[in-house]
């Protein structure tokens, strides 16, 4: 068994699952808007281990977040994770380039981040490197000067006033065909989305690992109890790779 081997356990049994096999597996239900999240997490509970959430994903993991990527026609990530984790250029690879192209879609997602404050620079690689123009969801409220200098580089979207709400997020990204919606976290993105009813669903990878500690939970925010139903669940050697509806 190579690192990033995958087998299903459940709902039908089947080791050693090739790319189309997943990507049939976790597919975008058809025609219709679809948020789905997807988060690493230790058993107890940890989404980071030194500040950051590749500590806790292995190979299988890494495979499956690339394969989740694929399909996507946005990927949104909150401004949070987009800063810790440096993003840069939104960039699939190019098994994935060659996968879009015959699915009919342009080679790569576009990019969508949300910020209140507007801390990101629009010099940085995530913007100055990104093949497609990203989406920068933000409020009134934010600094206009901020605003005025993103502009430059992304199309800014107001969606509220002190909070983006993630009702108007969904409904902007429908309005550009942006229809399958994959978020890559952070915890308190996926902490307003899911207060809002937004998330579809969740694939979570339940690295075996106990961290003890202080580290963030993958949902930040008001406590807000969301019953999840389980929909396959993946395993690889001593992890499990969990997917969710909500
Ligand atoms: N385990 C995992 O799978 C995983 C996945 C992703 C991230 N992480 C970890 O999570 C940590 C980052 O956590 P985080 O909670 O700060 O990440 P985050 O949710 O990506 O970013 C939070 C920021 O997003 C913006 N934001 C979120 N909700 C908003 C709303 N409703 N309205 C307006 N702006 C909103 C704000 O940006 P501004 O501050 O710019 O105003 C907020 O400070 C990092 O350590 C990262 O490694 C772990």
């Amino acid at each position: 068994m190579s690192d990033s081997t995958i087998d299903r356990v459940w709902p039908e049994p089947a080791d050693d699952l090739d790319d189309a096999a997943l990507l049939a597996q976790t597919a975008f239900p058809a025609g219709r808007v679809w948020l789905r999240a997807n988060f690493v997490a230790s058993v107890d509970g940890a989404a980071t281990r030194g500040g950051l959430s590749g500590g806790l994903g292995d190979a299988a993991d890494r495979r499956l977040f690339g394969l989740l990527r694929r399909p996507a026609d946005v990927v949104l990530v909150g401004a949070g994770t987009l800063r810790d984790e440096r993003y840069e250029g939104l960039r699939v690879d190019d098994a994935s380039v060659a996968w879009r192209r015959d699915a009919g879609m342009p080679p790569h997602p576009v990019l969508a981040t949300v910020s209140r404050e507007l801390d990101l620079d629009p010099a940085s690689a995530v913007f100055a490197d990104a093949p497609v123009r990203p989406i920068v969801y933000t409020v009134a409220s934010a600094p206009a000067a901020r605003r005025t200098a993103l502009e430059e580089v992304a199309d800014v979207v107001v969606i509220g006033e002190e909070d983006a709400d993630p009702a108007r997020l969904r409904d902007d990204l429908a309005v550009r065909g942006l229809r399958r919606i994959h978020s890559e976290g952070g915890p308190h993105l996926f902490g307003s989305l899911l207060a809002a009813g937004a998330v579809d669903a969740l694939h979570i990878t339940l690295a075996p690992t106990v961290e003890r500690g202080q580290a963030d939970r993958i949902a930040q925010g008001v406590a807000v109890p969301t019953r999840a139903r389980l929909a396959s669940v993946l395993r690889a050697g001593d992890e499990l790779l969990l997917h969710y509806l909500l």
